[in-house]
């Protein structure tokens, strides 16, 4: 059995990109595996969020992360801010991450381009992002594609920490999924489906009307060639709505692409529609029982309690090592 941990922000309604690059992969690892599933809301905290909406999507995403399929009964489901030992953590990792390697995070780069009054913990927040995952002694990090880069630090935190200290610190390998890695955004397949885009034509959010996908999907942008083919370099937006129908119903790629010889767009479009309403159906219906209820408290109660067990005993040796504090006799 590994230990399995992962992280999701929660800067908006959470979008088909987000369940078939993360949550699709969580839900089968839980069967197997120890979880940790955190909502980052520190993490979303390093661009400007409404204080009340940021509380909303908390915790909507909790709801969400319950409604993909997260069981409590065998997964740890907690919010990252009532653990504390993260931030405590992130500090210890920020001191020993250099600010050259933070500024090479494309990550960094895109929110950061053009913008005023960038903070700083959006230069940093990669550190938290490794405490997040070392404290936990995690094996394995389910992620979608463009968190690579965030990982290969990670790693690269973990073994300076060990070299530099005490070698407590476990290096944890990254799992992406084999399709649905990268869900690109319906209305500039160049760019990667995000939940904060400010044009809400790009992405399907998981709480999207059935009439709303619809809507979507078909504005999606495509070429003008009319055939129903994967190719990622001269029709991303056609792979990208291939990859979306696959992920969403088990069928491989050459199947759809057999299975949509010789039809339209149109009929391409309203197929893959189809194919996201009824993934998002049973999910959506979940939510709604559990969005208001004392049950998702309960869960994160007990969530945050159980990971900050795993999390300070992590946090005790890593202060140690650094010298932190008094010794204790
Ligand atoms: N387009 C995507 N395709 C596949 N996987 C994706 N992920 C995000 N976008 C896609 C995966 O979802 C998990 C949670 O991501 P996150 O919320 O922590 O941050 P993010 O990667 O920055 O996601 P967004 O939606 O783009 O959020 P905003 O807009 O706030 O920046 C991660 O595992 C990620 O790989």
């Amino acid at each position: 059995m590994k230990t399995i941990f992962s992280g999701i922000q929660p800067s908006g309604t959470l979008t088909l990109g987000n369940y078939l690059g993360a949550l699709v992969q969580f839900t089968e690892l839980q069967n197997e595996h120890d979880c940790y599933f955190c909502i980052v809301d520190e993490h979303a905290i390093t661009v400007p969020q409404g204080r009340l909406q940021l509380r909303e999507q908390i915790r909507s995403l909790a709801a969400l992360y319950l409604a993909s399929g997260i069981d409590p009964k065998k997964a740890t489901l907690f919010i990252q801010s009532e653990v504390p030992a993260h931030t405590q953590m992130g500090w210890m990792l920020q001191s020993i991450s250099y600010v050259g390697e933070l500024e090479r995070m494309t990550q960094y780069k895109d929110k950061s381009e053009g913008k005023e009054g960038v903070s700083s913990a959006l230069l940093t927040y990669p550190a938290l992002m490794a405490s997040d995952i070392l404290l936990y002694n995690t094996d394995i990090v389910p992620v979608g594609e463009d968190q690579t880069q965030h990982m290969e630090l990670t790693r690269n935190l973990a073994q300076r920490f060990n070299n530099r200290f005490n070698d407590i610190l476990t290096v944890p390998e990254i799992s992406i999924p084999k399709v649905g890695a990268r869900i690109m955004s319906l209305q500039n397949p160049e760019k990667k489906m995000s939940k904060s885009d400010s044009n809400t034509k790009g992405f399907v959010s998981l709480l999207d009307e059935p009439k709303r996908i619809e809507k979507k999907i078909k504005s999606a942008v495509t070429d003008s060639e009319g055939i129903v083919k994967f190719d990622k370099e001269s029709k991303p937006g056609i792979s990208n709505l291939l990859t979306i129908m696959a992920s969403c119903t088990g069928r491989s790629i050459t199947e759809l692409e057999e299975a949509f010889e010789g039809e339209g767009y149109g009929v391409f479009k309203q197929a893959v529609a189809d194919a996201v309403i009824e993934k998002l159906a049973p999910i959506q219906e979940k939510y709604a029982d559990l969005i208001n209820s004392e049950e998702l408290d309960a869960i994160l109660d007990h969530g945050a309690e159980k990971a900050s067990m795993t999390a300070n005993k992590t946090l005790a040796k890593a202060k140690k090592a650094m010298g932190l504090g008094r010794k204790r006799k």
